[in-house]
């Protein structure tokens, strides 16, 4: 991995200043790593039409070669030139969330690099809501690999500090637009096979999508023995150095706090909703009842939770409905909870 001096660069979420735009895209244009805020997390992203310059992702994240990266775009018709074809029910799909945090894994094109697709026969799209994220792909005049800009297996960055923090000295910029607003990685669907799969729950919940594709086949990490079609979906993923143990109930939590402070043991909570009425847990955050924003808070307070220096985190789970069903996911993968 070449060493390299990482600059930190201010920009407006919504109007960033072109010159600064400018600048960024030249450096991906010449093979460089630029990581970029999207509306689901920050991505690290390099030109996609060059291998040596997605290798270089590989080599600074120590990402295992056999995971592929999602390749974005900043308008519909350039996914064209990236897939084999392009099937009608992608267009439907683009047409209603593109651009937005769906991302759809199809044929590749013979042209597209395999370091991008891992060697397999397919790719992944998407076309971010995010000014900084367009206007970095529009100037660039290139598609952009990126995968969340963050070493490999440990939790997305949702600002630019938590991507310094780990990503410092490996890259050469990062371009700061503050907090993104999704908070977790994109839903990504295959629309390779016989009948379209969700692979990674996420914003987009799948009641949404199968209003357009009808039933979604769904293949989730606890399916421990089925082939994983997307090595993303390794069961500890997302996760925190801080150990993270799912509990069911508040009663639960509280169980299991009394029994590890009795140990010596320094615990925090992410309460679902509200705190347990009378335990007197010594740090505890009552995360929101709502799936949105529940999702938009998550990786933060984990990083500050890793910032606090705790031996446990205990999380109350939010229900088990289709709703909560992309929190639960990134929450049981930050765990790797026996049993869940
Ligand atoms: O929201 C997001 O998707 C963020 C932002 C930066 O766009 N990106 C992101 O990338 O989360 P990454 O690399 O951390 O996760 C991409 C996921 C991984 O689980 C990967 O295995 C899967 O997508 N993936 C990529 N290409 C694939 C392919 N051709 N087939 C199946 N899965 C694929
Ligand atoms: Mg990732």
């Amino acid at each position: 991995m070449i060493k390299r001096t990482t600059e930190i660069w201010k920009v407006d979420p919504n109007q960033p200043d072109p010159a600064i735009i400018a600048k960024a895209a030249a450096i991906i244009r010449s093979g460089g790593l630029v990581a970029f805020p999207t509306e689901t997390v920050y991505g690290l992203g390099a030109n996609a039409l060059e291998a040596e310059a997605v290798a270089a992702i590989y080599a600074a994240k120590g990402r295992p070669a056999n995971n592929p990266v999602i390749v974005h775009i900043a308008k519909t018709t350039d996914a064209a030139a990236l897939v084999k074809e392009w099937p009608t029910t992608a267009q439907f799909l683009a047409d209603r969330f593109w651009p937005g945090p769906l991302t759809m894994v199809l044929p590749r094109s013979e042209r597209v690099s395999d370091i991008i697709t891992a060697g397999g026969p397919t790719i992944a799209v998407r076309y971010p809501d995010h000014a900084v994220a367009q206007a970095l792909i529009r100037a660039a005049g290139v598609p952009i690999a990126a995968p969340s800009a963050n070493r490999s297996s440990e939790l997305s960055p949702t600002r630019a500090e938590h991507v310094a923090k780990t990503l410092n000295g490996r890259i050469d910029v990062i371009l700061d637009a503050g907090p993104t607003q999704a908070g977790i990685e994109s839903t990504v669907i295959d629309l390779s096979g016989p009948l379209p799969r969700l692979l990674r729950p996420g914003p987009i919940p799948p009641s949404e999508i199968e209003a357009i594709v009808g039933h979604l086949l769904r293949l989730l990490p606890q399916d421990e023995s089925a082939v994983l079609p997307s090595p993303g979906m390794l069961a500890r993923h997302y996760a925190p150095r801080t150990p993270v143990r799912c509990c069911k109930s508040k009663t639960e939590v509280v169980e299991r706090d009394i029994e590890l402070t009795r140990n010596g043991r320094k615990t925090v909570v992410l309460w679902f909703g509200c705190k347990h009425a009378d335990s007197d847990v010594a740090l505890g955050v009552a995360m929101p009842d709502n799936p949105d924003r529940y999702a938009e808070d998550l990786y933060w307070v984990l990083h500050e939770m890793d910032r606090y220096g705790a031996d446990q985190i205990l999380v109350e789970l939010p229900p088990d409905t289709d709703e909560w069903l992309a929190v639960r996911d990134r929450l049981k993968r930050a765990s790797s909870t026996p049993g869940l």
